[in-house]
């Protein structure tokens, strides 16, 4: 079983019952031992009525004396005792009617013992010495165990009662005990590298929980320290880095521009700019990423239909697509404003463009699709490349994760941890999943969005521009 709440529900229920029938079995046994002591004491009084009645009792006194004075004394209790005399050899004197021919054997005088008699049951017998005689009287346990029955049957109903009961308790008590670590949990999973100052809120009694949120504030601490010495590393190391590089860039343009170089070190000096520019992008990919880690990017984010912004987004997007001889579409659905910043998300929609535009093959299909429906603008990109395995799909979003292609350019592996922190400082998220047409990726963003058209109201809207080039 999984849930520890769910174990220490049982373990309470188990132990009030194994409790509750451990009094029951005591109880049972005491009640039982009493009542049986009752009968004996029942038996011995009718002994003693017996012997007052019947008088001394010597060798010499006849059997059929004895047997008519026994019979006598017997006529009041018909139904209530048995009674069996026996003689000196143990030869039979007198047997009550009420035993119907049926024989007790009888034990030695002073014992009381439990014995079944056919058509009667169980009964209880005592043995007693009168003069050389041995008398036997016996009484039903029917009583007893009506009785105990009676007290099993209300066993049988408080046990019900109270396992429900218990299972209501233990349900109660182990919810309250395992609170504080479901605040635990709750705080420990809101905690991420974006939000590494919230700490787990410690109750002021000591106990071994509050002993642990403790431990656990102390690691968040540690945690914060370091990743706030790589952030500012990292931002500090992409300033230190930019200078440096610029001059370098320019005094290379500058050799090139002069026009002295030999054909082969001009060729050589080419190379160091374009490794040089490649350098300058992950520098400043870097900032920026560490910038949005440190929450030092605030958005202007402003209200507004992200028609024109496509618009015009699919003006540069054509004359791309044409210089890489693919087809680029656009479709766009619904109604409404989203609070977006359109250079940031014009970057967005360059990132994922770019990726698509080097995963398609020639003359492939590329579609952007715009939907402003149920409180969503959701945009999505989709191409007809090799797509990525569904494994991958999370990872590709992590800085430096590339998943390098025969011929393909090299990309620096930032792009799309730059479009998952832009995304989600507009308040959306961004994912990746298999191309509706089988081969290829969609990429997806949603931000939040003022919709005017809901669910099937969809169908009215009017695809905003759908062309391609060729
Ligand atoms: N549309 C796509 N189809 C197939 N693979 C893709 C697609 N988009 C991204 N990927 C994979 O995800 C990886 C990460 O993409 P990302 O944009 O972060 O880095 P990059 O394109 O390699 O470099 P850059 O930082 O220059 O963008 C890529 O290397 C590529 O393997
Ligand atoms: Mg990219």
């Amino acid at each position: 079983m999984k849930s520890i709440g769910a174990r220490l529900a049982i373990c309470y229920v188990l132990a009030s019952t194994v409790t509750f029938a451990s009094l029951f079995l005591a109880g049972r046994y005491f009640i039982e031992r009493h009542a049986i002591h009752a009968l004996d004491l029942l038996n011995e009084s009718e002994f003693e009525q017996l012997k007052a009645g019947i008088g001394p009792v010597g060798n010499g006194l006849p059997r059929d004396v004895l047997r008519d004075r026994v019979q006598a004394m017997m006529t009041d209790n018909l139904e209530l005792f048995y009674v069996e005399v026996y003689g000196p050899n143990g030869d039979r004197v007198f047997r009550s009617q009420g035993l119907r021919g049926r024989e007790i054997v009888p034990l030695p005088a002073g014992q009381a013992f439990n014995v079944f008699v056919d058509g009667l049951g169980e009964l209880r017998a005592d043995t007693f010495a009168l003069g050389p005689f041995k008398v036997v009287i016996a009484t039903s346990k029917r009583h007893v165990r009506v009785v105990m029955d009676g007290y099993e049957r209300t066993f049988y109903g408080l046990l019900l009662v109270m396992i429900l009961v218990s299972s209501v308790i233990g349900y109660g008590l182990s919810r309250m005990a395992l609170r504080p670590l479901r605040l635990i949990q709750d705080t420990a999973d809101r905690i991420r590298s974006d939000n590494l100052s919230e700490r787990i809120p410690v109750s002021a009694a000591k106990d071994e929980i509050s002993d642990l949120a403790r431990l656990l504030n102390q690691m968040f601490d540690r945690l914060e320290v370091s990743f706030d010495q790589i952030r500012r590393f990292t931002a500090e190391a992409s300033h230190e880095l930019k200078t440096p590089l610029t001059l370098v860039r320019l005094q290379a343009e500058k050799l090139v521009v002069e026009g002295h170089l030999q054909p082969a070190q001009e060729q050589s000096v080419q190379i160091q700019l374009r490794e040089l520019a490649h350098l300058s992008r992950i520098i400043e990919d870097l900032l920026f990423l560490s910038r949005a880690d440190a929450r030092a990017i605030t958005l202007d984010l402003k209200p507004q239909d992200p028609e024109p912004f496509l618009q015009s987004f699919a003006q540069d997007a054509y004359v791309l697509a044409e210089h890489q001889a693919l087809r680029f579409f656009l479709t766009h659905h619904g109604r409404g404003q989203a609070a977006i910043e359109p250079k940031w998300l014009r970057q967005v929609l360059l990132n994922l463009l770019s990726n698509a535009f080097s995963a398609s093959p020639p003359g492939g299909r590329v579609t952007l699709r715009s939907t402003l429906m149920n409180g969503t603008w959701q945009v999505s990109i989709e191409d007809e490349g090799p797509g990525v395995p569904a494994e991958q799909r999370e990872r590709i979003f992590e800085r430096f994760v590339r998943i390098p292609r025969p011929g393909e350019d090299k990309g620096t592996g930032l792009g799309l941890a730059i479009c998952r922190s832009l995304v989600e400082l507009h308040g959306g998220r961004i994912f990746a999943e298999a191309a509706p047409g089988g081969t290829g990726l969609r990429m997806v963003f949603e931000i939040p969005a003022t919709t005017s058209l809901e669910g099937a109201a969809a169908s009215h809207d009017v695809p905003l521009h759908e062309a391609g080039t060729t």
